[in-house]
C-alpha cells in the first residue's frame, strides 16, 4: 500500500450505519429538525380527546376553537420543521456525496492498472454515478422518511397509551403479528425485485453493447442474430416485470385489507371497552385517529428495507474501491528541474498483473542516451506498448530496474516524471470541448500564443481554421468529429506545448494515407529535436532517421542497431523490411 502523502485516505467506516455515525457532526441538525417535528404533532391525538371529552360536554364552543387553534399551531410547526429539515438534510447529504465521488474519482488516480485492467469501465463509472446516488437515496429516506416516522409513531403510541393503557396493549400485541406477515411478503417481493433487477441489468448490458456495436452488427448483416439475442433478454425482463406487479398487486391488496382489519379490532375493542365504562368517547376516537400514524414505521420500514438491501451493496461496492489495496507502489519523491532524458532498463522482467505466469517482457537490457532517437518495431503482441508502459511507471517491472537519468524509478516522484513525458498514441484521445481546451489539457496556463506555434509546428492550424469556429470549435462527444490525422496531429501539438525532455510516439503514423503521413512526420521531426524519442512503428518507412532500432520479438531484444546495420546483416529486421517493402524506395538509403 502506497504511503505518499497524497495517498487517499481508507473510508474508514465498516458499514452504512458506521459511515452515517462518522457523519453524525454533519447530520444532526437535519436529525434533530425531523425530531422536533415529529413531537411537534405527536399531541394532537390528546387535543382530539380534550375536544371531545372536555369540551363537547360542557358545550364549550370557545374551548373546541381554543384546541383547533393549538392543533393549527402544532401544524404549522411540523410544517416549518419538515421543510427546514428536509432543507437541511438534503443539504448535508449533497456535500457527502460530493466528497464521496471526489473521492472515488481520487483513488482512480492511484489505482495500478493491474487493478483497473480487472474492472470493467462500465462497472467503475457505475460507482462514481449509481452507487453514489443509491447511498444517498438510502441515507435520505433514513433521515427523512424512516426515523421521523418511528418517532411521530412512537410519540403517537406513548400519548395512547397514557390515554388508556389497556387499548393500547391491544394494539402493542397485533402490531407484531402484522409486522411478522408484512415481512413475509416483502421477503417474497425482495426475492422477485432482485430478479427483475437482474433481469434488467442483463437486458441494458446486452443492450448497450449492441448498440454501441451498431456499426459492427450491421456491416456484418448480423442485425438479426442482435435482435433476436435482444428480444430474449426483452422477453425474460418482461416476464420478471409481470411477476413483480402481479406480487405488488397482491401486496397493496393485503396491506389494505390488514390495515382496516386492525382498525376493525381495535374498533371493537375499544367499543366493548367504552360499553364497560372502561374508555371515553374521546380516547376511543383518538386511537382511531392515531392507528395509521402507529402502523407508519411499519409501513416506512418495509419500504426501506427494499432501498437498504440495494443501498447496502452499493455502499460495499464504493468502500472496496476507496479501500482497495491495489495502488500503484512508487512510494518516491524525488524531482528534478528537467529531465535529461537518460534512460536505462536494467535486466527487466515483466508479466501482467492479470496474467502473472505469462512473461510479456524477458531480460530487456536497454540504455538510451539523452537526445537519442530510438525506434522499437516488432511483431505484433511482441510487447512494445508494454515496454513504454512500463517506462512511464503504469506497471512495475517484475523484477529488474529502469533508471531515468540514474536514478530508478522507486526513488523518482513518478508523477512528476510522467509530466516531463508525452505520448502520442495512435488512438489519440479527445475530451469534449473545444481545440482550445484539448490542447490546454497539457499545459493549463498555455497563451493562445504558444496554442497557435503548437499547432501551426504540429502542421495542425491549417485544419483547425477550416473548422467553423476555429479553435473554439467543439470536438469530442458533442462537437465536431475529426478524423485519425487530425486527432493525431492535435495530439503532437499538445505534446509541443507541453515541450517534454522525452517523448514516446506509439504508432504515430500507422494508417494514414501520404499526405497526412508526411505533414505528420514532419511535425513529429520539428518535434523530435533535442529530445529523447522512443518511436514505436509499423511502418518501417518511418524511423530510417532513427539512431538506433530495437527488434523485439516475443518479449525479447533479438536485435538492435541502426537501419543500414540491420538491413546489412539480412537478419529478423531485414527480412521485416523486405516484407513490407512493397515497392516503394527504403532500401535506396
Ligand atoms: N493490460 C494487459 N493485461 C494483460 N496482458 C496484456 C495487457 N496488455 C497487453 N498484454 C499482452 O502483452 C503482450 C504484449 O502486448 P503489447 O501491447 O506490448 O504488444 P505490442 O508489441 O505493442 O503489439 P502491437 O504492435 O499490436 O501494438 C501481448 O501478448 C498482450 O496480449
Ligand atoms: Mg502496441
Amino acid at each position: 500500500m502506497s504511503a505518499t502523502p497524497l495517498a487517499p485516505e481508507a473510508l474508514t467506516a465498516r458499514t452504512l450505519a458506521g459511515y452515517l455515525w462518522g457523519s453524525r457532526d454533519r447530520l444532526w441538525r437535519g436529525f434533530g429538525l425531523s425530531l422536533l417535528r415529529s413531537l411537534a404533532v405527536a399531541p394532537c391525538a390528546w387535543l382530539f380527546q380534550r375536544m371531545i371529552d372536555v369540551a363537547v360536554p360542557a358545550r364549550d364552543t370557545f374551548a373546541i376553537l381554543q384546541l383547533s387553534g393549538w392543533f393549527l399551531l402544532l401544524l404549522a410547526l411540523h410544517y416549518v420543521f419538515s421543510v427546514w429539515g428536509a432543507h437541511v438534510t438534503a443539504q448535508a447529504m449533497a456535500q457527502m456525496m460530493v466528497e464521496m465521488r471526489s473521492r472515488i474519482f481520487f483513488k482512480l488516480q492511484f489505482l495500478s492498472f493491474g487493478y483497473l485492467d480487472q474492472q470493467k469501465t462500465g462497472r467503475l463509472l457505475a460507482k462514481y454515478a449509481f452507487d453514489t446516488q443509491k447511498v444517498e437515496a438510502l441515507l435520505y429516506n433514513i433521515l427523512n422518511q424512516f426515523l421521523p416516522n418511528v418517532l411521530y409513531g412512537v410519540s403517537i403510541f406513548i400519548i395512547l397509551t397514557i390515554l388508556n393503557w389497556r387499548l393500547a396493549l391491544v394494539l402493542g400485541l397485533i402490531i407484531p403479528a402484522y409486522a411478522l406477515a408484512k415481512y413475509y411478503f416483502f421477503a417474497r417481493i425482495q426475492y422477485s425485485n432482485h430478479a427483475a433487477r437482474l433481469a434488467q441489468e442483463q437486458l441494458t448490458g446486452t443492450a448497450s453493447e449492441y448498440i454501441s456495436a451498431l456499426r459492427l452488427v450491421r456491416s456484418f448483416g448480423e442485425e438479426k442474430q442482435a435482435e433476436a439475442d435482444l428480444d430474449r433478454s426483452s422477453l425474460d425482463f418482461a416476464r420478471q416485470r409481470i411477476h413483480q406487479s402481479y406480487l405488488n398487486a397482491i401486496f397493496g391488496t393485503f396491506w389494505y385489507v390488514s390495515t382496516q382489519v386492525i382498525a376493525l379490532v381495535v374498533m371493537a375493542a375499544g367499543a366493548w371497552l367504552a360499553i364497560r365504562g372502561d374508555i371515553s368517547y374521546g380516547t376511543l376516537f383518538a386511537f382511531v385517529a392515531g392507528l395509521p400514524i402507529v402502523l407508519g414505521p411499519i409501513q416506512a420500514f418495509v419500504s426501506l428495507s427494499e432501498q437498504f438491501f440495494i443501498g447496502r451493496e452499493s455502499f460495499q461496492s464504493i468502500k472496496e474501491l476507496i479501500d482497495s489495496t491495489y495502488v500503484e507502489q512508487w512510494q518516491g519523491s524525488r524531482r528534478a528541474d528537467r529531465l535529461s532524458g537518460d534512460i536505462v532498463f536494467d535486466a527487466v522482467n515483466f508479466a501482467y498483473p492479470t496474467a502473472p505466469e505469462q512473461l510479456v517482457l524477458h531480460q530487456i537490457n536497454l540504455s538510451i542516451k539523452p537526445g537519442e532517437h530510438v525506434a522499437l518495431v516488432g511483431p505484433s503482441g511482441s510487447g512494445k506498448s508494454t515496454l513504454a508502459n512500463l517506462l512511464l511507471g503504469l506497471y512495475a517491472a517484475s523484477r529488474g530496474q529502469i533508471f531515468i537519468d540514474g536514478v530508478p524509478q522507486s526513488e523518482w516522484d513518478m508523477r512528476w516524471v510522467r509530466r516531463q513525458l508525452a505520448v502520442v498514441l495512435q488512438d489519440s484521445l479527445l475530451l469534449s470541448g473545444t481545440i482550445s481546451d484539448n490542447l490546454r489539457f497539457a499545459r493549463a496556463d498555455a497563451t493562445d500564443d504558444e496554442l497557435r506555434q503548437a499547432a501551426q509546428q504540429a502542421n495542425a492550424e491549417e485544419f483547425i481554421l477550416r473548422l467553423p469556429n476555429g479553435y473554439a470549435t467543439a470536438v469530442g462527444e458533442r462537437g465536431v468529429t475529426l478524423s485519425g490525422g487530425q486527432r493525431q496531429r492535435l495530439a503532437i501539438a499538445r505534446a509541443i506545448l507541453r515541450n517534454p525532455p522525452v517523448l514516446i510516439l506509439d504508432e504515430a503514423t500507422s494508417a494514414l494515407d501520404y499526405q497526412s503521413e508526411r505533414l505528420i512526420q514532419e511535425a513529429l521531426d520539428r518535434l523530435a529535436a533535442g529530445r529523447t524519442v522512443i518511436t514505436i512503428a509499423h511502418r518501417l518507412s518511418t524511423i530510417r532517421n532513427a539512431s538506433r532500432i530495437i527488434v523485439l520479438e516475443a518479449g525479447r531484444i533479438i536485435e538492435e542497431g541502426d537501419f543500414r546495420t540491420l538491413v546489412a546483416r539480412g537478419g529478423p529486421f531485414a527480412r521485416m523490411v523486405a516484407t513490407q517493402n512493397t515497392g516503394d524506395d527504403f532500401l535506396q538509403l
